[in-house]
């Protein structure tokens, strides 16, 4: 072993056995000090970011010069720069950031009347929505209840689902397409039936992750990325996927939506089945991590440990699991849940994963947006964002602010 080798070998199992022992107080917490350094990281990056990428065009992933690769409004990714900026707000205080997100978010007003995507929870709720949490602009929240009626408008009673995705040229006029990642735009309706929406709002978002429940979860708590239906029926033509390896794997960034929206459905309902949904899924996505603790782009990819990572499906996990933690009434797995997301966060602090020292402009490396198209390995504007949101999360659960 080389020294520089040996001197990092040290200080993982420092940090191991640091994480390892229960902290007694903040001020105890290793890891909070690493938050910190991460949080500081994170505001340079964001920085740079506004510096180099014009308002009106919209980060999407890295390219190998570690710069930005950018999208228009409409893409799903589009709202998470505008997300980060307000977590920096939130975390500050600094008006410089409430501006800098108020701007970038601007260009992405008009996408409340898209009717043409589920995904506008990402786009408008990750940014207009929680805007509105800290400023209460009536203006973003008008804007947040017509992104919630343009989803809500995608329900088929039939189905009792929220289409997902349209039909591809060629395929069945019937065919009626959900994906797991649909249950992250449901805290759109919901939080909208509660500010001024009406209840169907909240309905609709109820049947649908009830149904994906049923249908999208499988017995070991794994889940299909997609699922066909017969939309004038409402019966289940295929279970399959996309962005996963094959129709029986199990796509590691889907499970991590699926964690994390499944939780969040709860906390919303306090229905019982979403939190054993929740959990079902956690369980699978804890169990199945590999050592250091940041999944491979789907958990059956045939090459491992020769294959990608996703450091994006990391921190959706991090921040979901940090979330359940807080929700759980059995206090073993609240303890195991927020362990693990304790673990993700030191591994994506690490040297492997952080951007801190490299040219990439992101604040996560190796993230996989979509391994079969050939996107992998970059980083990726949402693995930021749900990065940071842990980081907060971690902060205000083990500090209390
Ligand atoms: N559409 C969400 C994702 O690619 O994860």
């Amino acid at each position: 072993m080389t020294a520089a080798r040996r001197s990092t070998a040290v200080l993982m199992v420092a940090l191991a056995l640091a994480l390892a022992a229960p902290a007694s107080t903040a001020g105890d917490d290793p890891l909070l000090r690493v938050v910190n350094r991460d949080l500081h990281f994170a505001r340079q990056q964001l920085r740079r970011t506004l510096v180099e990428v014009p308002a009106g065009a919209y980060p999407q992933e890295t390219g190998p010069d570690g710069r930005w690769t950018t999208t228009g409004p409409g893409r799903w990714t589009s709202g998470f720069l505008a997300g980060s900026l307000w977590l920096m707000y939130q975390a500050s205080g600094d008006p410089s950031w409430s501006r800098a997100a108020g701007a970038r978010q601007a260009g992405l007003a008009g996408e409340q009347s898209n009717r043409s995507t589920h995904d506008l929870g990402f786009i408008l709720f990750d940014s207009f929505g929680k805007g509105y949490r800290l400023t209460a602009a009536d203006s973003y929240r008008r804007v947040v209840l017509g992104a919630a009626r343009s989803v809500a408008s995608r329900y088929r009673r039939s189905v009792r689902a929220i289409r997902s995705w349209n039909n591809p040229p060629r395929t069945p006029r019937s065919d009626f397409r959900v994906v797991i990642d649909s249950l992250m735009n449901l805290d759109l309706l919901f939080w909208a039936s509660q500010h001024g929406g009406g209840h169907r709002l909240a309905s609709k978002a109820r049947k649908h992750a009830l149904r994906t429940a049923r249908v999208q979860v499988r017995p070991n708590g794994s889940t299909y990325h997609l699922v066909i239906y017969n939309g004038r029926t409402g019966a289940v033509k295929r279970r399959t996927t996309a962005q996963g390896y094959r129709s029986s794997s199990t796509w590691s960034r889907g499970q991590a939506w699926a964690l994390y929206g499944f939780g969040t459905a709860y906390a919303d309902t306090r229905v019982a089945r979403m939190l054993e949904a929740a959990r079902r899924t956690a369980d699978y996505f804890v169990s199945h991590l590999p050592a250091d603790r940041v999944p491979y782009w789907d958990f059956n990819a045939p090459g491992i440990p020769h294959e990608p990572r996703d450091s994006s499906a990391a921190a959706i996990a991090a921040s979901g699991l940090l979330q359940l933690s807080q929700l759980e009434s059995d206090p073993d797995r609240a303890e195991r849940y927020l362990a693990t997301a304790r673990e993700i966060l030191s591994s994506l602090s690490s040297k492997r994963y952080l951007a801190a020292g490299t040219a990439s402009r992101s604040i996560l490396l190796h993230g996989t947006a979509d391994r079969p198209s050939g996107h992998y390995n970059t980083g990726l504007i949402y693995g930021d964002y749900y990065f940071i949101e842990a980081l907060l999360r971690y902060r205000e659960i083990t500090t209390g602010v």
